[in-house]
């Protein structure tokens, strides 16, 4: 699975999943624009660490519920590396602090749309023609599975639903989406670990690993037909909650 010379734009790369997402690319041979909102710290780590590993890459700040910002994302990326050919929407806010219906804080619930879903169409929207050159693709980071929550996970389970859309608008653009499990990205105490455990089949918590891997798998050409899915990566958790 080669990503030769191929540029690869991650949103949400200075976080655990993008930033592993990241470096499994960088370690393909490819080009990487590492996106980051209010991390450039997290976001330069990576970049040092692509470029060690004899990556070109390079850091873009951009909120990707911005269309001006992402806009000028993607023409920067063109204009270094000279093409866009796979989009990996992995941003997103999420809690804390958790929805309370009883005390709703409107605000982030509309931020957290505007970045977990209209994020994504926003970053698909200023791809698609440099997409539409290399005959590249899109993978979302979304989420499907839901005990029926009002705030963060009704945003991200909005991803199925938007991943088969654009597969049916930008075809042949490939369109595809992962969904992970309970990933341990924010350091998980004890007591998570044990919750989150429960509540898999397979008896441990992800790993970022176990998501970019995924990501890449439908990225690359040993996916060329498959569109509009969405893979779960959640070691079984979607049958159990
Ligand atoms: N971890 C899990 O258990 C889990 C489970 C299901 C789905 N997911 C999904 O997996 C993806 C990655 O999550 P993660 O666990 O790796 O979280 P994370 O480490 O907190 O990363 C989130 C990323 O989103 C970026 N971001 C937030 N707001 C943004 C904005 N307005 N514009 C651009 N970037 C923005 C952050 O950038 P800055 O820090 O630079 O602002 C950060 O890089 C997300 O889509 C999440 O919903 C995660």
């Amino acid at each position: 699975m080669s990503f030769k010379d191929k540029t690869i734009v991650i949103t949400g790369a200075s976080g655990g999943i993008g930033g592993e997402t990241a470096r499994l690319f960088a370690g393909e041979g490819a080009n990487v624009v590492v996106n980051y909102f209010s991390s450039p710290e997290k976001a330069e780590v990576i970049i040092r660490e692509l470029e060690e590993a004899g990556c070109e890459a390079f850091a873009f700040k951009a909120d990707v519920s911005s269309p001006e910002e992402v806009k000028a994302m993607m023409e920067a990326a063109v204009e270094r590396f000279g093409r866009i050919d796979v989009l990996v929407n992995c941003a997103a806010k999420h809690p804390p602090p958790m929805f309370d219906f009883k005390d709703p804080d409107w605000e982030y619930w509309k931020c957290m749309a505007h970045v977990n879903v209209m994020g994504v169409l926003v970053c698909s929207h200023c791809a698609t023609s440099p997409l539409r050159e290399s005959g590249g693709n899109i993978v979302n980071v979304v989420m499907d599975w839901d005990a029926g929550g009002l705030g963060y996970t009704l945003t991200k389970t909005a991803g199925t639903p938007l991943t088969r859309g654009l597969a049916r608008e930008l075809a042949p653009i490939r369109v595809n989406a992962v969904s992970p499990g309970a990933v341990d990205t924010w350091g998980m105490t004890d007591e998570e670990k044990e919750y989150f455990t429960g509540i898999t089949l397979l008896k441990r918590v992800g790993q970022p690993v176990d998501i970019a891997k995924a990501i890449l798998f439908l990225a690359s050409e040993d996916a060329s037909f498959i569109t509009g899915a969405t893979i779960q990566v959640d070691g079984g958790t979607r049958l159990l909650v």
